[in-house]
């Protein structure tokens, strides 16, 4: 990588801002997923280990610029404590005076958790003098959100610019690698499976993706706008009508390319999305009028999966249906597995996709699994992301 990494950085008695992604779930006050929390502990470990100060700054959620405390971060800092192993210390806010003094009392290996950035609104707009308040705080920066490097805010972009060294941590580096293989080299078949509801989302990924695959399999919500591209009745299944030629021009550009574009076969229908809707096998790939398509069937499944399997390469990202509702979950779960079950180098993003290979007991056999949905599919679209451009260039 072209970038400064925490290796390259001298860290002993220096106080290191670390830029993480906690932008984790909450329950009852409790974190509810540590994934995110977890991928972070290899660079805090060295970090640590090499006598650094640690400052941890994250956002969590999207409080608009306002004091949420329902999306304090707090709640992380009991996580953090266990899974460390040592006590961390938590700031009531990420910058200002009484912040300082918390900051420069810290001792070398000592650990402190800023409050949520995005209470302030100068986080999102990149101020330049919130960008120095943060910058204030340490002596070296290193940005280990891979999950936010495709926003410019103050604390990933801003912030470089004001202090000495702005370095890659070790997730920030993995992630890079391993997105980086699947763009420059992948092995071929390569297969992309995409889903979610919206189609809007990925276009950019869609077409990037078909400069690089050889098969596309399509399933979630998305696939109906498709579907509906091709002529085949959809019933109330959800479409964003306006994306309709949009999916037309894409599945042309795909037969240009030569990439196969599997869609749905069949469906799992119903009236409503309820645990107790009561849903229905659909025979082929039309949706009955009344009926909204909520995931895909068992024949459709089949297809997918042996064309997993065959697969050296594979990047999935999104839901084959509405995977939060039991009686439509099984579609993403069989693709779970067979992605689990292939020897490709597979990649998987987005809170479902992978919730999804944790419900099938997969989640080992994953190659890798990306921290950041919307970062891996813009890195996956070949965008610069402004928050790994913006750190220092190795000499
Ligand atoms: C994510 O969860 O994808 C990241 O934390 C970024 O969050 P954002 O989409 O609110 O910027």
């Amino acid at each position: 990588m072209p970038k400064l990494s925490i290796r390259d950085l001298e860290l002993s008695s220096r106080r290191l801002f670390v830029r993480v992604d906690f932008n984790v779930p909450l329950r009852d006050g409790k974190v509810a997923d540590d994934t995110r929390i977890r991928a972070s502990l290899p660079t805090l470990e060295y970090a640590r280990k090499q006598g650094a100060r640690i400052i941890l700054a994250s956002h969590l959620g999207r409080p608009k610029g306002k004091r949420k405390p329902e999306l304090s971060l707090r709640p992380v800092v009991e996580r953090l404590n266990e899974l460390l192993k040592t006590p961390v210390g938590f700031a009531s806010d990420c910058i200002g005076e009484e912040v300082e003094k918390m900051v420069f009392g810290l001792r070398d290996h000592q650990v402190l958790l800023l409050e949520n950035l995005r209470f302030h609104p100068e986080e999102e707009a990149n101020d330049q003098q919130f960008s120095r308040a943060l910058a204030r705080l340490c002596d070296l920066y290193v940005n280990d959100a891979f999950g936010s490097a495709h926003r410019a805010h103050a604390s990933t972009v801003g912030i470089t610019r004001l202090v000495w060294s702005s370095a890659a941590g070790f997730l920030m580096e993995n992630e890079l690698t391993y997105l980086g293989k699947v763009v420059a080299e992948p092995e071929h078949p390569f297969v992309a499976v995409l889903g979610g509801a919206k189609v809007s989302d990925k276009i950019g990924i869609i077409s990037n993706l078909l400069k690089l695959v050889d098969t596309l399999l399509v399933g979630g919500a998305m696939a109906y706008t498709f579907l509906k591209a091709k002529g085949v009745p959809v019933g109330r299944s959800l479409v964003e009508d306006d994306k309709v030629e949009l999916a037309r021009q894409l599945l042309a550009e795909a037969e240009r390319r030569n990439v196969k574009v599997l869609l749905p076969l069949d469906h799992v229908v119903a009236d409503k999305i309820s645990p107790d809707a009561e849903p229905i096998l659909t025979e082929g790939n039309a949706v009955p009028d009344d009926k909204m398509g909520l995931d895909i069937g068992r024949r459709t499944v089949e297809a997918f999966c042996s064309v997993l399997l065959d697969a050296k390469t594979i990047v999935w990202n999104g839901p084959m249906g509405v995977f939060e509702c039991e009686p439509f979950a099984q579609g993403t779960v069989w693709v779970a597995r067979a992605v689990g079950e292939s020897s490709a180098l597979s990649i998987v993003g987005g809170g479902d996709s992978i919730a999804a290979v944790k419900q099938a007991g997969v989640a080992q056999q994953i190659r890798h699994i990306s921290t950041g949905g919307g970062a891996s599919l813009e890195f996956l679209a070949g965008r610069t992301l402004p928050g790994v451009e913006a750190l220092t260039e190795k000499k």
